[in-house]
């Protein structure tokens, strides 16, 4: 454990750290001997070996891009079957967040990324590097997942400023027939979403693919949580499900008025799936795959870095088609993962129930049948500020927690809901399971004494705290 305790526990409270910060896969939930099944296997042969420890192909071993795809088609049932030809094997979400700003997008004739707020913070990076850092915009959630009519009316007004300013073609990115620029990218994770844990409707993402169609927009989601799901109920009839229960924006846009080959279309399509096995397999894998339309999917494959280098974690995504063909991956996920982390849920939510809603604590979307992913937010009751939450908490009780302004679009916080100064993000995938409750515990300890210290009118020094060393909250 020594080389994760990165985060500064409290100086002044001798309690154990309870770190609902980080955002990584429990240890105890990695799954070493899988792994160490599969690449003995890929090792051991000579014919796969060799070509697993060469550069790979553009688009990525074809065993897992088939293996991925039989596995998509099983789990989210889509009209046709996911084909080979869909699938790119990347390395990770992230990567492939930059690699599909490379393909295509251009930094000027791109008007603009849009990003959902909440959202995942280590993106704006990525989204900066492509040169977009003064065209990142936040686009509300609401209880269905995402203002689309918010997001239609300030795409009108950026469409209107590319027409004055006669922002009519890529300056920046040569023409190439695998790529294009898109006029916009809009940014999400519609399911059991870092940090807002919603899960957009189906009617949103109908709407957002029609969007995206209407006004040349690629809409990158990462579905990186997907698998990792299970009954709400806190006394469940079954701990797994093998099924999504909803489409992923890249199934709709295949499935709406003829998909992305329909009459007008230049078959790029308008979604691009990031998938991931960082959170079912393990990070330090840094593979995962990108869905789209064949052609989307070739464009990825012809990035730069993977013209030159090969399909990125070409190793490990061998191990991966091993694990995934031989089925054990699969079962890891629906017989272990998925009982194992909606038993931290439970325990989790169960504390909260007790300890936070009394104290008005809110959570989003209660009326969910299934719910996922690693985290949890919450809203605190007004007054009360994420930060003060979060400074205090560590500092009296050892808990450390993300404060909602981490997830703030850096640059656009003034329209309503885009800013998060009285939210929290809580994990329940990294500590050990047993200090779950405890935390939540803890943390309603620090906001009755914030609520003490409002109701007495003694809360000033609350804000003095805040402003303190957030960066130890990285
Ligand atoms: C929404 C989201 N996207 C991407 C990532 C990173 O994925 P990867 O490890 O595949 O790069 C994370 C990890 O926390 C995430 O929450």
């Amino acid at each position: 454990m020594g080389a994760f305790s990165d985060v500064v526990g409290s100086k002044t409270s001798s309690k154990k750290l309870i770190n609902l910060l980080k955002g990584w896969p429990s240890l105890s939930l990695l799954p070493t001997q899988l792994l160490d099944k599969a690449s003995h296997n890929v090792l051991k042969n000579t014919s796969i070996a060799f070509p697993a420890m060469c550069y790979g192909p553009d688009a990525g071993d074809s065993r897992l891009r088939r293996n991925v795809a039989s596995w998509l088609t099983k789990f989210y049932e889509p009209s046709e079957p996911v084909s080979e030809e869909r699938i790119c094997i990347t390395g990770g979400a992230s990567q492939n967040l930059a690699c599909l700003l490379q393909v295509f997008t251009d930094p000027v004739y791109t008007r603009n990324v849009w990003i959902v707020a909440p959202a995942y913070m280590l993106s704006f990076r990525i989204f900066e590097d492509a040169g977009f850092h003064k065209k990142l915009r936040a686009v509300p959630e609401d209880e269905e997942g995402i203002d689309i009519e918010y997001l239609r009316r300030e795409i009108e007004k950026s469409e209107a400023k590319a027409q004055k300013d006669n922002n009519n073609t890529p300056q920046f990115k040569p023409q190439r027939s695998w790529g294009k620029a898109y006029k916009h990218i809009i940014y999400c994770v519609p399911t059991f979403s870092n940090p807002s844990f919603k899960t957009m409707s189906l009617r949103r993402r109908e709407e957002l693919v029609y969007l995206a169609r209407e006004y040349d927009a690629l809409v990158i989601t990462d579905d990186v949580y997907d698998f990792l799901q299970w009954p709400s109920s806190v006394t469940p009839k079954t701990l797994s499900i093998d099924k999504a229960s909803l489409p992923r924006l890249v199934d709709i846009d295949r499935y709406l008025d003829g998909g992305p080959e329909r009459e007008g279309a230049d078959g790029f399509g308008n979604t691009a799936s990031n998938g991931s096995f960082s959170k079912i397999c393990g990070p330090g894998l840094r593979t995962g795959w990108c869905e789209g339309s064949n052609k989307l999917s070739y464009g990825v494959s012809q990035t730069g870095s993977s013209r030159s280098g090969g399909s990125p974690s070409q190793l490990t995504a061998c191990f991966l088609a091993e694990a995934l063909e031989t089925g054990d991956l699969q079962r890891f996920v629906y017989d272990q993962l998925q009982p194992a982390y909606g038993d931290r849920y439970r325990r989790m939510v169960q504390a909260i129930n007790t300890e936070l809603i009394p104290l008005g604590v809110r959570l989003p979307q209660t009326d969910r049948e299934v719910v996922g992913g690693y985290f949890i937010w919450l809203t605190l009751p007004s007054p009360l500020k994420g930060a003060v939450l979060a400074q205090r908490a560590k500092d009296e009780e050892n808990v450390v927690v993300a404060q909602g302004e981490i997830f703030q679009v850096p640059g656009d916080t003034e329209y309503p809901g885009t800013s998060f100064g009285n939210d929290v993000r809580i994990c329940f995938a990294w500590e050990d399971e047993e200090m779950l409750a405890e935390g939540i515990e803890r943390l309603a300890l620090v906001i009755r004494r914030m609520q003490d210290e409002e109701a007495t009118g003694s809360s000033k020094h609350q804000v003095a705290a805040a402003e303190g060393d957030a960066k130890d909250f990285w």
